[in-house]
């Protein structure tokens, strides 16, 4: 059969010719952040803000992840690593297809970031550090989480009694308490733009 199929077709697609389709350049943007430092509403506007402006962007957050692919996986060490190293391989499978994922989550530790950098490869990680002091997370409390992170009803939570370690040498670190939602997708955006056009040149 093989033989009988024109050389020009008898190659693969590659993630260059997707990237030509969609007119862009894919990379991961990979929000981590405290819960209510407000990576997931980031996330959505910026979604929006890249569709406005003609980039094809997919989020990954908790809302399409934990509760479908990983909805067997809770908040242990082992847990956060194995949702961790599965939304980078599903990640990475967005990548090749020429998409921009925006992934939000609290990817708590340098290590567990690290595992989805080395999976993702580290050209195309781009790790953006959604950062509002645990004060404020708190006092937010949009999921009424916290509250119970106190009373003991939840055990582990993050920045109560389960370790957050802050980026030290992010893409970009946006400060949530000191600027208006749409502001930070403006710095995200601006920021990343160059990373995601198509280089028309080459
Ligand atoms: S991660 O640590 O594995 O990256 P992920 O971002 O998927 O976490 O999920 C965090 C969300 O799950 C929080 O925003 C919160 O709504 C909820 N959650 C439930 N239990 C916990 C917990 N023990 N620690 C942190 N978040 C929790």
């Amino acid at each position: 059969m093989a033989e009988h199929i024109h050389p020009i077709f008898d190659r693969l697609i590659q993630r260059t010719d997707r990237e030509q389709f969609l007119q862009q350049q894919s990379k991961v943007l990979w929000l981590t952040g405290l819960s209510g430092s407000g990576k997931s509403t980031i996330a959505q506007h910026l979604e929006r803000k890249m569709y406005n402006k003609g980039f094809f962007a997919q989020v990954l957050d908790g809302d399409n992840i934990r509760s479908g692919i990983n909805n067997n996986l809770g908040f242990s060490v082992e847990d956060r690593q194995e949702n961790v190293r599965r939304i980078a391989e599903i990640s990475k499978l967005f990548l090749r297809s020429g998409i921009i994922t925006i992934n939000s989550f609290i990817s708590p530790t340098i290590s567990i970031r690290k595992m989805a950098k080395d999976i993702i490869g580290k050209e195309d990680f781009i790790e953006i550090y959604i950062n509002a002091p645990l004060e404020i997370c708190e006092a937010r409390d949009v999921k009424g989480l916290y509250q119970k992170a106190r009373d003991g009803i939840i055990k582990g939570f993050t920045g109560i009694d389960s370790p957050y370690e802050a980026p030290t040498h992010p893409f970009i670190e946006i400060k949530t308490d000191q600027l208006s939602i749409e502001q930070a997708v403006e710095e995200i955006y601006s920021a990343i733009k160059p990373l995601i056009m198509l280089n028309t040149t080459s």
